[in-house]
């Protein structure tokens, strides 16, 4: 396929998004772009800086001195994220940053900062970026938009089990907890609330399997790219 083009996944949090950019990423050689590692690593310098979010200048200052980049790990060929030149990939998964993650999200000079990077990361094309507002804020454009949805059981037992590799004293509760506040936080914000965008098209994935989905995502990117 050899027109580039951008594609889109938003959809609510742990429904698989990452899971089907990377896929499509691989089989398309295209670049896979995680905008919420970008949220991340600013809520783990804002953390680690004791930053006060709700405070408009000292936010703004703290955002000049943060510098994001993603970087190839020769090892899984991943990319991952960097903040002032420090690999973040692991310490921005932790459920301490998931608890303050959607509230900083929500700051409009922090989407402004994330925003403008991450369209600059589209210019060349050929990448597959997601988030919550990348089909609607980040690439209104973009030629493929799709939005992803899951039970919330089946996402709950999902992000379980992906933390609990990690840390064996992770509570069900919590993670479930933590999903919900960030659908809330995410969906209800004033600036870029999570929403599908009018030209996306919906994939739930509750019940099919990871090979189904990239079938299925695959058969739209043919489609798109042979008009
Ligand atoms: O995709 P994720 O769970 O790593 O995202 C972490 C948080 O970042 C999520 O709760 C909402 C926020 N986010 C966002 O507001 N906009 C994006 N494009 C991506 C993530």
């Amino acid at each position: 396929m050899s027109k580039k083009i951008i594609i889109t996944i938003d959809g609510w949090s742990s429904c698989g998004k990452s899971t089907l950019a990377k896929q499509l990423a691989k089989e398309l050689h295209y670049t896979y772009i995680d905008s919420g590692a970008m949220y991340r690593a600013v809520t783990l310098y804002f953390l680690r800086h004791h930053i006060d979010w709700t405070d408009d200048a000292e936010t703004k200052n703290a955002l000049n001195d943060i510098h994001l980049h993603f970087g190839k790990n020769e090892k899984s060929a991943e990319c991952e994220m960097f903040l002032n030149d420090e690999n973040v990939e692991y310490l921005i998964r932790d459920l301490i940053i998931a608890d303050k993650v959607s509230d900083i999200a929500a700051v409009a000079a922090v989407r402004t900062f994330a925003v403008a990077q991450q369209q600059k990361m589209g210019t060349h094309k050929a990448i597959v970026m997601d988030g919550r507002d990348i089909g609607t804020t980040v690439f209104p454009n973009a030629a493929l938009k799709i939005f992803m949805t899951a039970d919330i059981a089946v996402r709950v037992e999902r992000r379980f089990k992906e933390m609990f590799e990690k840390n064996p004293n992770i509570v069900l509760r919590d993670v479930k907890a933590n999903l919900e506040m960030r659908d809330y936080i995410d969906s209800n914000r004033e600036v870029s609330p999570l929403k599908m965008a009018n030209d996306a098209i919906l994939l739930d994935n509750s019940k099919i399997s990871m090979e189904q989905q990239l079938k299925f995502a695959l058969q739209l990117v043919k489609k798109v790219v042979e008009e």
